[in-house]
């Protein structure tokens, strides 16, 4: 139907309505017109008048448990209790609740049929018809499963990042999905943690880049766009500096550090237009982040300009009470919205106890008023009311999508990382006589979908022995022994998969994590392979046949005595459907390997905190005694931030810096020559680091300031080039201020946080 048409239908039924009325019947006609023809979304007109006459209108109708409605969200999955009549009237109390239009948003509703019948509930049987919002958790896909967050930020390429994102958007969008709580944008600078599996790294400015380029797949640029969902940057703020890499933890950090690490990747977020935050469960320096004002009003809403809205965590807002922070459910829903946590989400504190806090005076209708309008505007500019619901055969059409899992594929193959490859082992030959394929995630195919994967993780991951069946010579013999339990001993059979590893001619070995060792409250304090893998990799190498040990890990693992001693070593983490694929690819050599760590792997836990831009100290280790160094094992890291190989060599020359005397509004031009000296074609990521030599607060030794991928083929050579404001170099003083101060500076241009080319510039006074 063209436009015109729609406008006529918009206009002739809105002739007969007073002007609340009016507006949600024509937006509702429209609706109906887009349900039978998605393709036209992308035509639909703007509301009738200026969204803040029509959120006023709305407010203006609205009775105070409407209001609290559209502030609580709720847990909405299908009600499948073993008793009918139990899940009968569950059902039905669930449908009653919104009639009533006291839940605005839920959780855990997946598919097109079921949301839709929950949102008819809504749009066409409660008294004011707004729509509900369906959020869920898509963090790495959603029907097809891709690599978890941390391995997806050792690809450095925004642009697959931002790609995937945009596919689990169309995927969980299909299914009735609205919003999801993603990106998580914490940064984690302890491995023990679970949740650093969900999150790209350690480094603010790799991480911001990341939050970024997921915000603008979800969301894309026309939010009206029938593939898109609406985004939620998490978990606000400072989750990741949890004492002890303890899940919920108590946070005790600087506000510098606050300002300097965990704010930047929020802030790219919103910069970037999310729709949505989600506080932490944390607390930072006494205050919770779900109670905390400065966090989520004076920073978010006062420094960022931030206009979407803030869901609290789940049952943050009730945890306040254990916190030690709110005396009573009903004074932390209070302390919650006051602070700037717009949505409860499942503490069902406000829908319970707002009414009360209001009439007593705690919370004035004006707080309720605008964290009401920020959910609203929200559901008005995603064009829910609009488009309130799934359509059942964009759904049909991707839950399997091939496009996807060549996606899914590139992304797992970008995500990996090259720790070791002594002699050149990989890449291995496909016409090998025999290869054993050992280790108990060789054939494994559930664990490598991740800690959050997402309704696709139901099918079954493509394993490395799978895969490496496909793609070897038919003369070859591939002998597969699992060897031992992922986790825990059960079924030890080292001596048996060290029989068959010494009867080929090379072993992969595939070892690592199960996928429940990490995510939310899953935080470990040895950082060791689990079980007896470690037992599986000795008996191995004694054989002496070269082996390779492939890692699938959600976190860094501590894998000190296998990097030292076997000769080649793969970090796959946990890659998602195409896991398989993209191991065979990398150690056949179809795929050059090209990931660079976004996290720091520590020798031993006993190492954790460890980070590339720490401080120097006033003792820097050195071969000197009295320096800042552990006497049982070097200060160095196993692995360092930023470190990958390949399968060629690139060389590093000619760094050039202009100018040299900087002014403080100038803008700085850092380049160097990245040559392939090797013989395959490939890519690299250039990466550009500074430091602050003094200044009156002491700098990190190194900063990540920039970075490049760049391909290659072999003999090429081509200028990589940064421009950097000067303004960039800054932190935050004594006062909280941002400044840049004048003095030296180094610059590196290199392929790690370690190796690089050196040069300085002078920042001038002005
Ligand atoms: C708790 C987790 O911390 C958060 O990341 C998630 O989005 C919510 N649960 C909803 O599942």
């Amino acid at each position: 139907m063209p436009l015109i048409q729609m406008r006529t239908v918009y206009l002739k039924l809105s002739l007969n309505f007073t002007a609340f009325g009016r507006w949600i019947a024509s937006v509702a006609a429209i609706a109906v017109l887009v349900i039978t023809s998605p393709a036209l979304s992308a035509a639909i007109p703007p509301e009738p008048a200026s969204t803040a006459l029509q959120l006023e209108a709305m407010l203006g109708r609205m009775t105070l448990p409407e209001k609290l409605g559209q502030l609580t969200l709720e847990w909405g999955g299908r009600i499948n209790d073993t008793n009918p009549q139990i899940a009968q009237s569950k059902t039905e109390e669930l449908h009653t609740l919104i009639r009533e239009g006291k839940i605005g948003a839920f959780l855990g509703a997946h598919g097109a049929a079921y949301t839709n019948e929950l949102q008819k509930i809504a749009v066409e049987g409660s008294r004011l018809g707004i729509p509900l919002l369906f959020g869920n958790d898509v963090i790495h896909g959603y029907n097809t499963i891709f690599p978890i967050p941390l391995a997806e930020a050792c690809t450095w390429s925004p642009e697959l990042v931002e790609a995937a994102a945009a596919a689990a958007a169309a995927e969980a969008r299909a299914s009735g999905t609205r919003w999801t709580f993603a990106p998580m944008v914490d940064i984690a600078r302890d491995p023990r943690w679970g949740r650093v599996a969900e999150g790209s790294g350690e480094d603010p400015y790799l991480g911001s880049v990341m939050a970024a380029a997921r915000v603008r797949g979800f969301q894309g640029d026309d939010p009206f766009a029938a593939d898109k969902v609406l985004a939620c940057a998490k978990h606000y703020v400072a989750y990741g500096a949890a004492e002890g890499g303890r899940d919920y933890n108590t946070v005790d950090l600087s506000r510098r550090t606050l300002r300097e690490i965990y704010l930047p990747p929020f802030q790219a977020a919103v910069e970037a237009g999310v729709g949505s935050i989600m506080s932490a469960f944390n607390e930072i320096n006494g205050v919770p982040a779900t109670a905390n004002r400065f966090a989520l009003t004076d920073v978010l809403r006062g420094e960022w300009n931030f206009d979407g809205f803030v869901v609290s965590d789940y049952n943050s807002v009730g945890e306040l009470v254990p916190h030690g922070y709110a005396d009573s459910p009903a004074r932390a829903a209070a302390l919650a919205i006051l602070a700037g946590v717009d949505m409860d989400m499942c503490s069902k504190t406000y829908s319970a106890h707002l009414q009360e806090m209001t009439q007593d005076g705690t919370v004035s209708d004006s707080v309720i008023n605008e964290a009401v309008r920020r959910v609203l505007r929200s559901k008005l500019r995603i064009g829910l009311f609009q488009q309130p619901y799934a359509d059942p055969a964009v759904e049909a059409s991707l839950r399997s999508s091939q496009a996807h899992q060549e996606l899914a594929l590139s992304l797992a193959r970008s995500s990996i990382v090259l720790l070791k490859n002594e002699g050149n082992l990989l890449p291995l030959r496909t016409d090998l006589r025999t290869l054993a394929v050992i280790g108990p995630l060789a054939d494994d195919t559930k664990n490598p979908h991740g800690t959050w994967a997402g309704i696709g993780a139901g099918a079954a991951a493509v394993t490395v022995l799978e895969a490496i069946k496909a793609r070897v010579s038919p003369e070859t013999s591939v002998r597969f022994v699992k060897g031992c339990d992922l986790a825990g001993v059960h079924e030890d059979d080292i001596t048996g998969a060290v029989a068959v590893a010494s009867k080929a001619d090379a072993v992969v070995l595939v070892v690592g994590e199960p996928e429940s060792y990490s995510g939310e409250a899953h935080c470990r304090t040895n950082l060791q392979l689990p079980g007896t893998q470690l037992d599986l990799v000795k008996g191995v190498h004694r054989t002496g046949v070269p082996t390779i040990v492939v890692l699938m890990n959600g976190r860094p693992l501590s894998v000190a005595w296998t990097a030292e001693h076997v000769p080649a070593l793969v970090e796959a983490w946990h890659l998602g459907a195409q896991s398989g694929n993209a191991v065979a690819d990398v150690l056949f050599g179809k795929f050059n390997p090209a990931g660079k760590l976004a996290i720091t792997i520590p020798r031993n836990v006993g190492q954790v905190p460890i980070y590339y831009n720490h401080k120097n100290t006033g003792r820097p280790p050195s071969e000197d005694r009295w320096t800042s160094k552990y006497l049982d094992t070097p200060w160095t890291p196993l692995f360092p931030f930023g470190f990958g190989l390949s399968y060629t060599e690139f060389a590093y020359s000619d760094l050039r810096i202009s100018p040299l005397e900087a002014d403080m509004d100038d803008n700085l031009v850092l380049s160097a020559t990245i040559r392939n000296k090797g013989d395959r074609a490939g890519h690299e990521v250039v990466q550009l680091y500074f430091r602050d030599i003094v200044a009156s607060i002491t700098r990190p030794v190194k900063e990540l300031k920039g970075f490049r991928r760049i391909w290659l083929e072999p003999g090429q050579a081509t200028r990589v080039e940064f421009s950097l404001p000067v303004h960039r170099l800054g932190f935050y003083n004594s006062r909280s201020e941002y400044v840049v101060e004048p003095g030296r500076f180094k610059v590196w241009i290199g392929p790690n946080s370690v190796n690089g080319l050196e040069g300085a510039l002078t920042v001038q006074r002005r």
